[in-house]
């Protein structure tokens, strides 16, 4: 199926290979090769086990012909997500073909969905490794390395990675995602994640802070803290016997430096507590933006999602955030089509989406994947050609709001952390205001560098774009 959504935003960030920064590969023995897909925290994942792999004598390389292990790192939210891993392996057939001691390794969410049946279905695989079971990986390559197939996709109740120094790959040097969780307790029935990624559980606090640190230190400006539903985040300090909820924990990070800028991602908006949005208004470095999935707008269709919240409680979160946190930005997830879904339903949404006038959306249309408690209960029932027609409205709208948006801050100054070159030109910065909107405006020689932050006004925008000048 065409996913109209992908095409607008690129939230399913597709097979981007990787090689660490500044990675002296010749250091190592033999290289890998990693591929990578799906949402930010399979992106953050990759970077664990490149550290695994580091200590076992694998260099990281973007060159695939170079590779004695390849890694598909893989998501599977919806049908096409899978699709596009199918495919890519089968043009791994023909590498391997003439390298044969070359392995093939699954990672990730179709890997714990198929388990062994991969190894079957792709016959040239020869690992497969569930997200909880990458410490695993180094005893996977010596069994597959001697002809045997090597599966690991036990799920864990305490794994979070903590001790496990991410090695950062392809990184702009400025800004960095930190995992603070795994695994997710809500059983919104069209997802398929609560059965790949299994049980919730919090990080190590500590850890946490000490991670931030570290990357401040080494010139890092930005961390994004990460997890399916971070509101949930929940550590106790057994030595002090404090508790850390996620308000807490997002100000000791915020407490490094006033210079380190403090983002998350996901919140869901019934856990999304009055204390984190005090926070965020508390520090400057905090910013403010929320990613708050909606899914729908119609009350009768969340209960059938099991999001348990009503049209009218995300209406009240929603006003909620833009008094406490005044200027916040908001994006949302939208399902178009989802089982039984009426045009008076489809309605609320486009409704939905006005009153939250979301500066951004990711949109899908439901793709119903197999064991989650939508496909046992309810039938598909939408046509694909209604599915996409409501996607499409949802876009437009989404692209109108866009839009309406950007136009709000022309005239407007905003503190922007310079991330780099712009796409189109290296006369030209680009970066992202407090609001995560990307900002381009054209260098002045001042000695301004990645990693600054400068005060810009806007003139103009495009709807995905503001464009201005530093004052
Ligand atoms: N079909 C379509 N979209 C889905 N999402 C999750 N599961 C499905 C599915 N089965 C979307 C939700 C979620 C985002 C990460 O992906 O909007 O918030
Ligand atoms: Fe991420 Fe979900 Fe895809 Fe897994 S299924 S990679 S958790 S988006």
């Amino acid at each position: 199926m065409f996913d109209i959504a992908e095409k607008v935003h690129d939230e399913t960030r597709q097979g981007e290979a990787f090689a660490p920064f500044k990675a002296d590969a010749n250091a190592y023995r033999k290289r890998f090769y990693i591929e990578s897909y799906g949402c930010q925290m399979n992106f953050s994942d990759s970077e664990i086990v490149a550290s695994i792999l580091n200590n076992e004598g694998f260099g990281a390389t973007r060159n695939l012909e170079d590779a004695d292990l390849v890694l598909l790192n893989t998501c599977s939210i919806r049908e096409k997500a899978e699709q596009t891993v199918r495919k890519r392996l089968t043009e791994f057939r023909k590498i391997k073909e003439s390298k044969p001691g070359m392995l093939i390794g699954v990672l990730g969410c179709m890997a714990e969905r198929l388990k062994a049946k991969l190894l079957e279905e792709e016959k040239l695989v020869d690992i497969v490794v569930g997200p909880d079971a990458y410490r695993s990986l180094p005893g996977l390559i010596e069994e597959a390395e001697t002809g045997q197939k090597a599966v690991n996709v036990l799920l864990s109740r305490d794994e979070t990675y903590a001790d496990i120094s991410p090695v950062r790959l392809d990184s702009n040097g400025v800004t960095a995602f930190i995992s603070i969780m795994r695994g997710c307790n809500n059983m919104c029935s069209f997802c398929v994640v609560p059965f790949t990624r299994g049980r919730e559980r919090s990080r190590d606090a500590l850890s946490i802070v000490q991670e931030a640190e570290n990357l401040f230190s080494r010139g890092f400006k930005e961390v994004t803290l990460l997890g399916q539903n971070v509101d949930s985040y929940y550590w106790i300090n057994e030595a002090t016997n404090e508790t850390v909820t996620f308000a807490k924990l997002m100000e000791m990070v915020a407490l490094i430096n006033p210079l380190l800028r403090v983002r998350f991602s996901t919140s869901h908006p019934k856990d999304i507590t009055e204390e984190v949005l005090r926070t965020m208004a508390k520090y400057e470095n905090i910013c403010n933006y929320i990613h708050l999935p909606v899914q729908s707008g119609s009350t009768r269709i969340l209960q059938l999602m099991n999001r348990t919240y009503t049209r009218e409680w995300y209406m009240a979160k929603v006003k909620q955030i833009k008094e406490i946190v005044p200027g916040c930005g908001i994006s949302a997830d939208i399902i178009a089509g989802f089982c039984t879904e009426t045009e008076e339903d489809h309605q609320d949404t486009l409704s939905i989406m006005e009153y939250s006038a979301y500066d951004m959306s990711y949109m899908f249309f439901y793709s119903e994947r197999p064991g989650t408690l939508a496909a046992r209960r309810y039938k598909d029932d939408i046509p694909e050609e209604i599915k996409k027609r409501r996607l499409q409205e949802i876009v437009e709208l989404q692209n109108r709001l866009s839009l309406e948006s950007n136009k709000r801050d022309v005239g407007k100054i905003f503190k922007v952390l310079i991330e780099g070159d712009s796409k189109k030109s290296t006369a030209e910065w680009k970066g992202r205001s407090s609001q995560n909107k990307m900002i381009v405006f054209p260098k002045i020689n001042n000695g301004l560098k990645p990693g600054d932050y400068v005060n810009v006004q806007v003139n103009e925008c495009t709807q995905a774009t503001l464009l201005g000048q530093i004052i």
